[in-house]
């Protein structure tokens, strides 16, 4: 770990990591956690749904679309169905390159780094922030083949709506037509008057990072990309598996955009 490591300060891929139940987390993210559960009570439900969506966005991707390469920016710290795991299942010679910017991820990337043996996976320490940089380190893809670029629940750690706009789009212009975008990411367009004010006063008040997006803001993601059915939804609407034994959250409480795009 590095000496930019803080367990005092808390982080989106420890609080995700509380929420979800898991263990790799402190004192500070658990009450960042809580304070945002009161401003919206669902989070913790939000957070398995958005992770199951992941996994069938992943399976899609390496199933049903041929997606053999993934690049996985905002990777969270290792759980159950990483996306290495769901894509090599299908698909054992698939590669993923992985990015986070927490440095508590590059802890556990050995756990990121299980492949199989005909198949690769990477982890690359790096900011959304640094698209370019992304690109020149995922050096084991190959860009002209169609890559599927994961954003899931990542975006909405970027304030600014253009700045993510211009860098999901210097993303998808790296990779070849027939890539793939799955992508999540917060909006409170669910929401009751109330619940969304709450989330506007912890936005405003320092208490949340998370910063929602409207419909059309999240389309703006996927300008020039087909989207495919059943389009922009929440993640518990996108093609929900009877398969997965998990109570399926509504949308209120999800309250996640989600949707997969061809270039
Ligand atoms: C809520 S978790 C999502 C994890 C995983 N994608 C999932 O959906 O299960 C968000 C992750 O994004 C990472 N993250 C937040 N801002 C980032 C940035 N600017 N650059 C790279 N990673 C970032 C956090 O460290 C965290 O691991």
């Amino acid at each position: 770990m590095t000496d930019r490591f803080d367990s005092g300060v808390a982080h989106p891929a420890r609080r995700y990591n509380y929420w979800l139940g898991g263990k790799d987390n402190f004192a500070a993210d658990r009450e960042s956690g809580d304070l945002l559960a009161k401003a919206y009570p669902a989070a913790r439900i939000a957070a398995r749904a958005n992770r199951a969506f992941l996994r069938r966005a992943v399976h899609h991707l390496a199933a049903d679309a041929g997606i053999r390469q993934f690049l996985d920016i905002g990777t969270g710290l290792p759980t159950a169905d990483n996306t290495h795991e769901v894509a090599q299942r299908v698909a054992p010679a698939a590669r993923i390159v992985y990015v986070d910017n927490d440095p508590m991820v590059m802890a556990h990337a050995r756990a990121l780094l299980t492949s199989t043996p005909t198949g690769e996976t990477r982890y690359v320490e790096q900011d959304l922030r640094n698209p370019e940089k992304i690109l020149a380190e995922a050096s084991i893809l190959d860009l002209a083949r169609p890559v599927g670029l994961i954003l899931v629940a990542v975006v909405h750690f970027l304030p600014s709506q253009e700045q993510a706009r211009q860098i999901v789009h210097t993303l998808l212009d790296a990779l070849p037509s027939g890539s793939r975008l799955v992508m999540s990411c917060a909006t409170t367009e669910f929401l009751t008057p109330e619940l969304r004010a709450n989330w506007d006063e912890s936005l405003r008040t320092g208490r949340s990072d998370v910063h929602p997006r409207t419909r059309a803001e999240f389309e703006e993601f996927f300008a020039g990309l087909e989207i495919v059915d059943p389009g922009v939804v929440a993640v518990s609407e996108w093609r929900p598996s009877s398969a997965e034994n998990e109570e399926r959250a509504t949308p209120v409480e999800a309250s996640i955009f989600g949707a997969v795009g061809v270039k």
